[in-house]
């Protein structure tokens, strides 16, 4: 059996029902299976002759008709080994795993697979969302696969223009909210209470994060069958590092893994709710009225799944930590400079995070650490070029190059004879 079970009270829902928190208490939900079952499922199950991917690990997913999967070929994305980054951010042994090489982009290909997949499964027609700017071009791209009206809501004026670009030619509704991402998720929330022919898919919705679960899954199995010491991430509305706690849980219970990693959140520091308690010592975020930073993915105040974030980070013996947007940047540079990685200003903070606490000495040199860099940099080419050197322009004349370029103009030119 498999259920939305209340983080708080426990309360169980049917798999089937469309329902976004607890009926009796209003807390967060989260999909429960019957661990026996499954680890008897898995014994008779091909996975892992499958190749890397969301639905190499099908099992662990609450679908119950494979052949209704609506996929882009999500997942399979690559756990880099970062050897020359390691001399800027301290630690030995570094892997990036690059979630930008998804179909769309982003990390959010993972949970829309699964939850336009439920969607379909349960008959609807719509489905809806608001965003940031990732979660709008992914939903727009799977709800185009299946077929569904796509309604996303995004902050006016205030999300990266490739994100933009892809949520209006996917052929979604997008509709801009005034205010920023929080005011734009708490209309989508009533709207979706409201009007049940509306599905909703942000994270709140549990089925997303059992897609976005399958990161932790890839690691482990990109590792060698083990769990990092580290995974450190960039947090927003916070689902992400609640699902990959619970991949990483889920093996760990089945024997998967033997052990299990810290899990370390980093927020920009005009947008970090969850790392300013997590320092204090605090049990319940302080919601911050007016988000800011340069990193527009996570400009979120209010995080939604902030709860299940901080029992993630407080269980698994991790921590949290703020960046600024001068440190984030530069993580964005060194980063694509040395291993050749682009990813988008939310995406480096992990990186930025990683340099600061090791330089605290709160990450030890040995430790063998993964940055989650979660949307490609593509999506953002405005803060790209603004921080990179700008273009020469030069006329089509040699003289001109050699100028330019500092070269000597009676450079011999070496004939070789026999
Ligand atoms: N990185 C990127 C690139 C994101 O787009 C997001 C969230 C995050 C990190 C944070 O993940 O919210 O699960 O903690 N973007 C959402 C969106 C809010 O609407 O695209 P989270």
């Amino acid at each position: 059996m498999i259920y939305q079970t209340c983080i708080a009270c426990g309360e169980k829902h049917g798999a089937d029902e469309i329902v976004y928190s607890c009926k009796r208490c209003g807390d967060l939900l989260e999909v429960e299976y019957d661990y026996d079952l499954l680890k008897a499922k898995l014994e008779k199950s091909d996975w892992r002759s499958l190749s890397l991917s969301v639905w190499r690990y099908k099992d662990f997913m609450p679908i119950r008709d494979p052949s209704k999967v609506i996929s882009l070929n999500e997942g399979g994305t690559g756990l880099h080994s970062c050897n020359r980054l390691i001399n800027f951010v301290g630690v030995e042994r570094l892997y990036v795993k690059n979630e930008g090489e998804n179909p769309t982009g982003s990390f959010k290909d993972r949970g829309m697979t699964v939850g336009v997949t439920n969607a379909v499964e349960l008959g609807m027609k719509t489905v809806v969302c608001a965003s940031t700017g990732n979660t709008s071009a992914s939903l727009a791209a799977y709800a185009a696969k299946a077929g569904l009206q796509c309604i996303v809501f995004i902050p006016s004026g205030k999300i990266a223009y490739g994100k933009l670009a892809q949520a209006m030619v996917y052929g979604a509704k997008v509709v801009q909210i005034r205010g920023n991402f929080d005011h734009a998720l708490k209309t989508v929330l009533e709207l979706s209470e409201k009007h049940r022919e509306v599905y909703l898919l942000n994270s709140i919705n549990p089925y997303r994060l059992e897609g976005q679960k399958t990161l932790a899954h890839e690691i482990c199995d990109q590792l060698n069958k083990r769990s990092p010491d580290r995974v450190v991430l960039p947090v927003g509305n916070a689902g992400n590092i609640s699902s990959l706690w619970k991949g990483f849980t889920e093996f760990h219970k089945l024997g998967m893994i033997d052990k299990l990693p810290k899990m370390t959140g980093i927020q920009a520091e005009g947008a970090a709710p969850i790392a300013r308690a997590i320092k204090n010592g605090e049990d319940e975020i302080l919601p911050l009225d007016k988000p800011e930073t340069i990193a527009t993915a996570i400009r979120i105040g209010v995080p939604i799944s902030w709860k299940k974030a901080m029992r993630a980070i407080k269980e698994s013996g991790g921590t949290a930590e703020t960046v600024t947007d001068e440190e984030i940047l530069e993580a964005q540079k060194m980063l694509a400079r040395s291993e050749g990685l682009f990813v988008e200003p939310a995406s480096a903070s992990s990186i930025a995070g990683l340099k600061k606490l090791f330089e605290m000495g709160k990450i030890g040199k040995d430790e063998v650490v993964v940055c989650v860099t979660t949307g490609h940099g593509l999506k953002d080419p405005d803060i790209a070029i603004k921080i990179s050197e700008k273009p020469s322009e030069v006329d089509a004349e040699i003289g001109s190059v050699e100028n330019l370029l500092g070269l000597s103009r009676s450079m011999p030119v070496t004939v070789v004879s026999r």
